[in-house]
């Protein structure tokens, strides 16, 4: 079992827009949730993007006129979203989302933490620090977005290997194993190199967020939430601070 940190950069990040179906898709998706919400600059358009990877949600948003902060852990994902989007006003910041504040002075009008970052978190505890940083840092009226896979309901036997995305030359499969407040994940990836295939492997470990903790904790820092939904085991939200 790796850090986060280290199954993105020495393993999943160089797979990652691949096996999400490819970076246009997943921009293209997020322009559409952020239009059928009307998220907009409205006052300074400042914006930051927790756990940003290579750009799925920190693009659109900059394309709608936000000066966007993308964080994330690994170098390799934001020097991808830097190359994409040269023209585009984005800042990277490599760090740990935990550390959201030191970065968040004033003004703020949108945090999103969305694409599963937040089951990345070690703790629960963790999630709340990240909901309470949001909370500070916006401004009165901002939102917060957070979308990530409900894994509250375990997979059993066989329905745990899922076959995540093949192509002629490389075959991507995930191991789930459950456990009581975390699942651990084993991404495995068969890759064909002059006519030999060849296994890489690595595995992390994934917090499990139940739906009803995470609006209660929403509404106890001080959050109104004006959308929820769970769409195929991932859950969406939009928040806004009072
Ligand atoms: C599943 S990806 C989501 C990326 C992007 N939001 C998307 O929708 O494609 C999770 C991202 O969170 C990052 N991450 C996980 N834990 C983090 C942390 N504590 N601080 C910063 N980034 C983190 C990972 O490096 C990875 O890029």
């Amino acid at each position: 079992m790796v850090s986060v940190r280290e199954h993105y950069e020495n393993h999943l990040a160089r797979y990652y827009a691949w096996i999400c179906g490819g970076a246009e898709l997943n921009i293209a998706e997020n322009r559409n949730f952020f239009k059928t919400h009307k998220i907009q600059p409205l006052e300074t358009g400042r914006a930051f993007d927790l756990g940003a990877g290579c750009g799925f949600q920190s693009i659109p948003l900059a394309e709608l006129g936000f000066h966007v902060i993308a964080m994330d852990l690994s170098a390799r994902l934001l020097g991808e979203l830097k190359n994409k989007a040269a023209h585009l006003p984005i800042e990277t910041m490599c760090d740990d989302i935990l550390n959201f504040s030191i970065y968040a002075r004033g003004n703020i009008e949108l945090v999103v933490c969305m694409g599963d970052t937040l089951t990345h978190l070690k703790a629960l505890q963790d999630v709340e620090a990240v909901l309470l940083q949001a909370y500070a840092a916006l401004m009165p009226k901002g939102r917060l977005i957070l979308s990530f896979r409900n894994l509250s309901q375990a997979l059993e036997g066989l329905d745990r290997f899922i076959p995540v995305r093949s192509n002629d030359d490389t075959i991507f499969t995930c191991f789930l194993e459950y456990q009581k407040e975390t699942v651990r994940v084993h991404d495995i990836v068969y890759e064909k190199k002059k006519g030999q295939w060849a296994m890489r492997k690595s595995a992390y470990r994934k917090l499990i967020i139940s739906p009803q903790w995470i609006q209660n904790q929403l509404q106890h820092v001080g959050f109104n939430i004006e959308f929820y939904n769970d769409k195929e085991g991932l859950i969406f939200i939009v928040a806004r601070k009072k």
